[in-house]
């Protein structure tokens, strides 16, 4: 299995191994990476889960439905390669991912 590497606010990097079947979200909360709330618990609910996917790596994360594009429209800190975490399922083919952590969630 591949690794991905989340980035903090504050430059800090988190290198995690992917594990099937799991979403960026909870490799997050499984690898106890902070500045993931994730307060709804994956229902793409509560918008707490935001992370900002470095550009190269967007195209390969999948679509975004509707309800999340709802929450992505609230995220104080939204850039144009926003994402929920708990929306994005990870496989092999993003090994080598990296995502940035805004400074605050919602
Ligand atoms: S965990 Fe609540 S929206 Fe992702």
């Amino acid at each position: 299995m591949g690794r991905m590497t989340f980035i903090e606010h504050d430059g800090t990097r988190h290198e995690v191994e992917i594990e099937a079947d799991k979403s960026l979200m909870q490799h997050a909360a499984d690898n106890m990476v902070p500045g993931i709330d994730a307060d709804c618990g994956g229902e793409c609910a509560c918008g707490t889960c935001h992370v900002i996917v470095d550009e190269q790596w967007f195209g390969k994360t999948g679509a975004i439905n509707s309800n999340e594009k709802q929450m992505l429209e609230m995220t104080p800190e939204g850039a144009p390669t926003s994402r929920l975490a708990c929306q994005i399922e990870v496989t092999d083919a993003l090994d080598g991912l990296v995502v940035h952590l805004p400074e605050f969630q919602m």
